[in-house]
């Protein structure tokens, strides 16, 4: 059968007498006690054998939220709804902290933990006895690194967001948290606002509890989360302190307790069908360019195939529909209130873009059941269709002699940006320019104003990918030096083997993989050298005779390959030795190796 042992008890209904994960640790009266030895520091905070060994389901209550990690940190709130939910079902409810990832403070950078943060989840989920777990969602990496855990580990999972915070506002304009931050500062560089001033100005996009209330990569992961059938249809969008949010808590505490019972599993709800629903949705939505990194990440663990040229065959042709900042105007609550994911994807439903209706999903019901008929009736925060933001909004796969992959969202050109590289009559979607290089952010801020960048320059940032600035920073978008931005260049092309902010509008070129640390000819490209890229052929190729680059490679493998700075810790040192490449998913490349952990190692 599954690995698993199914013997029913005497007297139970059907799904419920599975002899659960959890009895391997508490119903084990067979072996001269060793139950209790497993169970006596449950009793001794006040929980009874009774609850323990009569075979209710023990759910796990994965808890991101913490002091040090405040986009989460309402789940403090949430989980007590997630309890009673659980206890309601007849489940025994045992919480527990992950590793915490909060996305604005981790230095160097979050992305570190979110392989940090799945690796301890696997270990907790393995080594206690749970029969399910509520995996507690909301910043940019904690969505992706408890749904990787859940793919590995496959007991039943289901995720809820925090939700994001209220709308920012100043002075009646929407201030999306995070974006304002950069207005703020050039203010305050400029001396018209004090330090007070400053403050409030960037906390007027931070109104209250939450995560980023813009379509950042947090809105974007917990969207898709619910997409791929992770998350209660509907739960994604709610904003933190909104009752709906709680009431979603309460829930999805009932909702994992049947889930034991139904032994629905993330690998039943993780399958390719869903994860190419979530590509078109992640379309749709606006969603961040980091959610191919994560959602491949996901996809691998579980043992689904998933790349980038599924992300352009089934994404790059969706046209955008929300209007939601970065991309638009309006933000958390507006989208919540138009209707949120469900409304998105009852017209893609509608529109015959949905590619698999039939997906289930953690309710136990199809995705198409669950968003059918579920329209907006705001039309200025959810477009139609037939009218959207704009159309071909997804990414674009590039391969070539410069990187073998990397992605781009074509839609955020900005007419000022075709005019200058794309105004070849013959060839109207591709450019050739020479480059400018830079070795890391600190390399740009010391050139960027010095170096030879005119209105056609390529700007290249290397040495920032999983390896060289370990865990990968989201630099790759520069902007051009100033005496072009006086005379109004602001879009210059950028190439980088680092991420973007899922804040940021750009029309760069990221995640190129393999990265220059890792043997990419990124490392041999210098100030002047040209670069085609051809979006239609999908190709950037280097202008470089073949002997020429191997000339290069040779001197640079004389310097001992491309430098890069030492890593810090020990867990950066472990993560720069087992870390696969960005366009794979910036996956541990041995954890890749177990699968479905709970079925092929039922008994620790
Ligand atoms: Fe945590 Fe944006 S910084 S969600
Ligand atoms: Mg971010």
């Amino acid at each position: 059968g599954k690995g698993k042992s199914e013997g029913k008890s005497e007297g139970e209904g059907e799904g419920k007498g599975r002899r659960l994960r959890s009895a391997e640790w508490f119903n084990r009266t067979d072996e001269r006690g060793l139950h209790l030895v497993y169970m006596d520091r449950y009793l001794n905070y006040g929980l009874t054998k009774e609850e323990l060994s009569s075979n209710k389901p023990i759910i796990g209550i994965a808890q991101s939220g913490s002091d040090v990690s405040p986009c989460n940190r309402h789940h403090l709130e949430l989980a007590k709804r997630v309890r009673e939910g659980i206890r309601t079902a007849g489940g025994i409810a045992l919480e527990f902290p992950t590793h915490p990832i909060q996305e604005t403070t981790r230095r160097p950078t979050a992305t570190l933990d979110r392989n940090l943060s799945y690796l301890t989840l696997v270990e907790l989920l393995y080594a206690y006895p749970f029969d399910g777990v509520v995996l507690l969602t909301g910043c940019d990496k904690t969505t992706p690194a408890c749904l990787m855990a859940a793919a590995t580990m496959n007991i039943p999972a289901i995720c809820l967001n925090v939700g994001p915070m209220l709308n920012g506002s100043l002075q009646g304009e929407r201030v999306g948290s995070g974006t304002i931050i950069w207005r703020a500062r050039d203010l305050y560089t400029a001396g018209q606002i004090d330090a007070d001033e400053l403050t409030d100005m960037v906390c007027s996009g931070t109104p209250s509890p939450g995560h980023c209330n813009t379509m950042g990569t947090a809105s974007t992961m917990n969207a898709l989360a619910e997409a791929l059938g992770m998350a209660l249809p509907g739960s994604a969008a709610i904003p933190a302190p909104y009752r709906e949010r709680s009431q979603m808590a309460y829930h999805t505490g009932l909702r994992i307790v049947d889930m034991v019972r139904e032994d629905l599993k993330p690998s039943d709800i993780m399958t390719r069908a869903a994860f190419e629903n979530a590509i078109v949705v992640n379309t749709a939505i606006g969603g961040s360019t980091n959610a191919p990194i994560h959602l491949n990440a996901v996809a691998k663990h579980v043992g689904v195939p998933l790349d980038l040229d599924d992300w352009d065959r089934l994404g790059y042709a969706i046209p955008l529909l929300v209007n939601m900042q970065p991309a638009g105007e309006m933000l958390s609550e507006d989208y919540y209130r138009a209707g949120g994911l469900l409304a998105v994807m009852a017209d893609l439903l509608d529109a015959g873009k949905l590619p698999h209706p039939e997906a289930v999903t953690c309710n136990g019901r199809t995705i198409g059941d669950n968003v059918r008929g579920k329209h907006t009736w705001d039309r200025r925060t959810i477009k139609p269709f037939s009218e959207p933001m704009k159309e071909n909004a997804g990414f674009i796969h590039l391969k070539g002699t410069l990187f073998d992959s990397a992605i781009m969202k074509t839609s955020v050109i900005s007419p000022a940006f075709r005019k200058e590289f794309l105004q070849d009559p013959a060839d109207p979607n591709a450019f050739e320019c020479p480059v400018a290089v830079f070795d890391g952010p600190e390399d740009y801020q010391d050139r960027v104003e010095k170096a030879a960048i005119g209105r056609r320059t390529i700007l290249i940032m290397r040495g920032v990918g999983p390896l060289g600035y370990p865990g990968a920073a989201e630099v790759v978008n520069m902007h051009a030096p100033s005496h072009l931005l006086k005379r109004g260049v602001r879009d210059l092309p950028c190439i980088g083997d680092g991420r973007q902010s899922g804040t940021s509008g750009s029309p760069s070129i990221l995640n190129a993989t393999p990265e220059a640390a890792d043997g990419g000819n990124l490392a041999l490209v210098r100030d002047g050298d040209r670069v085609r890229v051809d979006l239609d052929k999908r190709r950037v190729d280097i202008l470089l005779p073949e002997n020429e680059l191997k000339a290069r490679r040779k001197e640079l493998e004389a310097k001992g390959g491309y430098q890069i700075p030492p890593s810090h810790t020990p867990w950066q040192d472990i993560f720069r030795r087992e870390v696969g490449g960005l366009s794979e998913g910036m996956v541990l490349k041995r954890a890749v190796q177990f699968q479905r952990v709970a079925q092929n190692f039922p008994a620790p």
